[in-house]
Order: C-alpha cells, then structure tokens, then sequence
C-alpha cells in the first residue's frame, strides 16, 4: 500500500500549511504529498482546502474575495501561540521541489467544482512546467471537464478523477476526462477488486484534522488492498511509516 499525507502532516499540524507539508516531507517511504489549490482576486495560486478561509483562519469569506496580500494577513492557529499563513504554491513548491526531484510526488487537487476557476488550469500546468515538475505530479479534481482541460494541455501527466464511488470514477473516466487513475473515496469501492485491477486506485479517507483529536485507530491496509485500492491518503502518514 502506499501512503500518501492528506493536506500535509494533517492530523498534527494545521491542514495545508508550510508546516504540514514540511514535516510531511521528512517521513521515509511517503509515496507523496497531497494539497489543494484555489485562486485569489489577483490571480495568483494558493493552498487551501475550502472556498473560504473561515475554518482555517481568523478571516472570513471566499479566497477569491482576497488578493494574495490581504490573504497573507490571515493567520492560520497553529497552537502555543504560534501561527502558519496561507502558502502560495510556488512557497509549496520551494520547499517540496528538492524532495519530488528525488521521487516523492504531489497530488495537486484542483479545487473547482464549487467554483470554477477561470484559467486555473493553464496556470498551474504552466508553473509546473517551468520548473519541470511534471513528472512528480499528479493532478486531481472532482471535476471532469477540468481534468479535460488538463489532459488537453498536458497529453502525458498523471491524472486522477475524483468521486465518492469508484465505479463513479470509472463512469467519468470512460466518458472521455483524461484521467489514468481512480480517485474514491475509501468506502466507495462498490466493484470488484478485478474490475479495477488496471488502475492505481486512491483511496481517501475521512479522519481527524488539526487541531481535533485523534482516535489513535488504525486502519488495515491489508484489507484495503484485498479491495483492489492501491494508495491511501492519509491525515496521519507518520503513523504508519515511522
Ligand atoms: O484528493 C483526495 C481528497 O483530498 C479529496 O477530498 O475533501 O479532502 O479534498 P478532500
Ligand atoms: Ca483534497
């Protein structure tokens, strides 16, 4: 099974953050780093899971209400009265670009279901490019026509679709997105291991964020395996790899 960190070192630390990402980065055998991206009014590219900064932050409102410089402003709690900002993914990038070069990958989750941000697709591909990244990255989304876009910019990168069910992913897959890999969610493996056996299938979970408490359960990869699922995404990777 390979593991990836959801959002970073998530369970841990605040979700999405420098910090998050950077202790993620030092854990042996990771298979890779997943985050989310939005844009802001000027256009430019940040980490950040929701639409709006109100659950990780002291602000309020959508991200693309903010430019990059008011966004910086928010402070993201990061407990003993230490705090984290929103990082700009060429930030994410500075600190991971060592790190993927020596095989550790980035799930980029473009997050444009809700709203669909215009030329999102284009910019990304094009940072990505310019350091070139592009073979460290797997890109992702909810939405199929974005990842059409991103297939259509990009004919050989790694896309993974995006659904609660897999047999879902398989319908948006075969409906021409451009994807090569299955994105679902753990409890949504509603076909035979066999019929899914041609694809990396990974699998995300539910589980606690920062600053909740863990439950300290751990799941049995073994099992999941047996399903056909062959990566998991993962709030507390350091809890399986070190
Ligand atoms: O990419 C897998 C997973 O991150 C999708 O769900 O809500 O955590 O972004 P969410
Ligand atoms: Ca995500």
């Amino acid at each position: 099974m390979k593991i990836w960190a959801h959002r970073g070192c998530s369970q841990i630390y605040p979700e999405n953050t420098m910090l998050s990402f950077s202790k993620a980065a030092k854990i042996e055998g990771l298979t890779g780093i997943e985050l989310d991206i939005q844009l802001t009014k000027d256009n430019r590219i940040v980490v950040c899971h929701d639409e709006k900064v109100d659950r990780t932050t002291d602000g309020i409102g959508e991200v693309r209400n903010y430019t990059l410089k008011e966004l910086k402003k928010l402070r993201i709690d990061a407990g003993n009265g230490t705090y984290e900002k929103i990082p700009t993914i060429e930030e994410v990038l500075d600190l991971l670009e060592n790190r993927m070069m020596n095989g550790l990958k980035l799930n980029i989750e473009l997050k444009n279901s809700r709203i669909p941000y215009d030329g999102m697709e284009e910019k990304i591909i094009e940072l990505i490019h310019g350091r070139n990244l592009q073979k460290n990255v797997v890109y992702s989304s909810f939405n199929a026509l974005s990842l059409q876009k991103i297939r259509e910019l990009d004919v050989e990168t790694e896309i993974g679709i995006l659904d609660s069910k897999v047999s879902d992913c398989l319908f948006k897959l075969r409906g021409g997105c451009g994807a090569n890999a299955l994105h679902p969610y753990w409890k949504g493996i509603d076909l035979p291991a066999d019929q899914i056996k041609d694809y990396s299938v990974r699998a995300y979970l539910g589980g606690h964020l920062y600053p909740e408490k863990p439950t300290g359960t751990k799941l049995d990869l073994a099992a999941l395996t047996q399903k056909g699922i062959t990566d998991v995404f993962l709030n507390e990777p350091e809890q399986y790899l070190n």
